[in-house]
């Protein structure tokens, strides 16, 4: 399903290029999860950016599902993020005048979708039953706890029905409890679904449980 190879990533800055990843290989089966760890500042946020299309890679060649999107324009990243990709970041990055509802739904604004509105929204409100927000569709997100913002990010990772979720520290800013409960999730929602799943996690016991562990601290 994904096939990193050779892929380099540098960033230019005035006066000096810093190369971030290098030679990196990385490959996952369709439907399976991986945990990628390593210290700050090695390049896991930025492998992640890659692997969603958001950040075109210096060389090498990055397969999902069979295309490069190593080599896409703009346009094709863009409509591969929306089609193929569900997005979970350490912030929930939720709308704070939009209702929980509102908020899933946001996905939709990008257009190209083959089912009416009213359909989506049945849709969405079984995905927020689904995270336990079923009581809480018209709650605003300065309304809800921090594990529920970030299920509520789940549910609207979860709209556009992707092939690839990929997660930077969605637990990063919750508490231990909470945060085990947003992994339980995802991993549910992989093996449910047979979503391949993508985890940065800076907790090695949630990258046990995610199964396998790709270390970019011993690259
Ligand atoms: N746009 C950029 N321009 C220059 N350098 C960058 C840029 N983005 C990231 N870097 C550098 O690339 C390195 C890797 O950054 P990245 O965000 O991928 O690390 P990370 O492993 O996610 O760290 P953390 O655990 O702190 O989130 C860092 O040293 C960072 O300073
Ligand atoms: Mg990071």
């Amino acid at each position: 399903m994904i096939k990193v190879s050779n892929l380099d990533v540098n960033f230019e800055t005035p006066g000096e290029v810093v190369e971030v990843l290098k030679g990196l290989d990385f490959s996952l089966d369709e439907g399976a999860a991986a945990a990628v760890v390593g210290p700050s500042g090695s390049g896991k946020t930025t492998l992640l950016n890659v692997l969603g299309a958001l950040l075109p890679p210096t060389s090498g060649s990055v397969m999902i599902g069979g295309e490069d999107i190593a080599k896409f324009t703009e346009e094709e990243a863009a409509r591969f993020r929306n089609r193929e990709l569900g997005f979970v970041f350490q912030q929930h990055h939720l709308l704070p005048q939009l209702t929980v509802m509102e908020n899933v739904l946001t996905p939709r604004l990008a257009g190209g979708w083959e089912e009416s509105e009213h359909e989506t929204r049945v849709r969405a409100a079984g995905l927020l039953k689904r995270v336990g927000l079923g009581h809480r569709l018209d709650h605003r997100p300065g309304e809800l706890s921090g594990g529920e913002k970030q299920r509520t990010a789940v549910a609207r990772a979860l709209i556009n029905q992707p092939r690839v979720i990929l997660a930077d520290e969605p637990t990063g800013s919750l508490d231990g409890e909470t945060g085990n409960k947003v992994a339980d999730l995802l991993l549910e929602i992989q093996k449910e679904d047979g979503v391949t799943l993508v985890i940065v996690t800076h907790d090695l016991d949630l990258a046990e449980r995610v199964g396998g562990v790709f270390d970019l601290g011993k690259m």
